[in-house]
């Protein structure tokens, strides 16, 4: 029993400690193929500890065990990136301020998957958040289509399209679809533009629709 309360405060102890390792981003984050992404990143540490000769962090790619040599996206002490994040990567962020927000420009199929932050403080407090950003790569809108389709009642279809890269807005076009009312648009995370229309005119697939 004794011993079990000895565990019990331990761990609380651990778990106290490590609630100060802190990072927040995105859990899913989409972009488009050829666009950039910006993952919006903070992160946290302990107040006891002092960055020694500044704060540092890496991003990698796919699995957070710098043992295990995961792809390095970005160093903020080298410029020594992984061949397919060369000349894409940019901090945005101001380490020094704990913010570790990411650009990855020219995005690719081969970028899509989990990123993970580690910050390096100098010393031995160099920490691997285990919360990472996925990311997903599409290289075309997404389109909803109701399950079901009513002759002769409105029929609503969105396009959807990531909206995560600032320099960049997706500007979403319908396809063979003059005779339809203009669609309306949404910036949001996802760029969003809908149509109503009536099924009657509408062909038997719905057309599609493209980003630029
Ligand atoms: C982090 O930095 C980015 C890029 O400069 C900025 O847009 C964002 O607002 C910053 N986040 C916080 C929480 O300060």
């Amino acid at each position: 029993m004794w011993c079990l309360q000895l565990l019990l405060s331990l761990l609380m102890i651990i778990k106290d400690v490590s609630s100060q390792w802190n990072v927040w981003m995105p859990r899913d984050i989409s972009t488009m193929t050829n666009s950039c992404v910006v993952i919006p990143c903070t992160f946290m540490y302990p107040s006891g500890v002092r960055p020694y000769r500044g704060v540092h962090g890496i991003w990698y790619f796919g699995q957070p065990y710098p043992q295990f040599f995961p792809p390095v996206v970005f160093k903020s002490r080298t410029d020594i990136v992984h061949e397919s994040y060369k000349g894409r990567t940019r901090l945005l962020g101001d380490l020094a301020q704990r913010n570790c927000t990411l650009r990855i420009g020219s995005v690719g199929t081969e970028h899509a998957g989990r990123y993970y932050f580690r910050a390096d403080l100098g010393g031995a407090n160099i920490f691997t958040y285990p919360d990472f950003s996925e990311l997903k790569v599409l290289d075309q809108p997404n389109i909803d289509v109701p399950e079901e389709i009513v002759s002769n009642e409105n029929l609503e279809l969105t396009c959807y399209a990531p909206d995560n890269c600032p320099d960049v807005s997706p500007e979403i076009t319908w396809l063979y679809a003059e005779y339809l009312p203009d669609p309306s648009s949404s910036p949001t995370t996802w760029r969003r533009a809908t149509r109503r229309c009536c099924p009657a005119r509408w062909p038997s697939s719905p057309g599609p629709c493209t980003t630029e």
